[in-house]
């Protein structure tokens, strides 16, 4: 049951396996995305997980 697709409004997601947001501090001082940040998302996706809800995130003024 799981580990079948399913709707969340109209996006399908391949399983029911919801990584939930967590702190995983490994931004650097000023707030960058860090090689750690990219390794651990990387093994999530690749592990299967239908969706992955990421830590906080900011969009910077340019
Ligand atoms: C940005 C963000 C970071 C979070 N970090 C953590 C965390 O490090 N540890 C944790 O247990 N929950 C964290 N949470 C809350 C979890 O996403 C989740 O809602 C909570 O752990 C649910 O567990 P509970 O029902 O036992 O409270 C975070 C939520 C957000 C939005």
């Amino acid at each position: 049951m799981y580990s079948k697709p399913k709707k969340i409004g109209s996006i399908e997601i391949k399983n029911r396996f919801i990584r939930s947001a967590t702190f995983e501090g490994m931004a650097t001082e000023d707030g960058y995305i860090t090689d750690k940040h990219l390794k651990l998302y990387k093994k999530l996706a690749e592990g299967g997980i239908g969706l992955i809800i990421t830590g906080y995130g900011y969009v910077q003024e340019t």
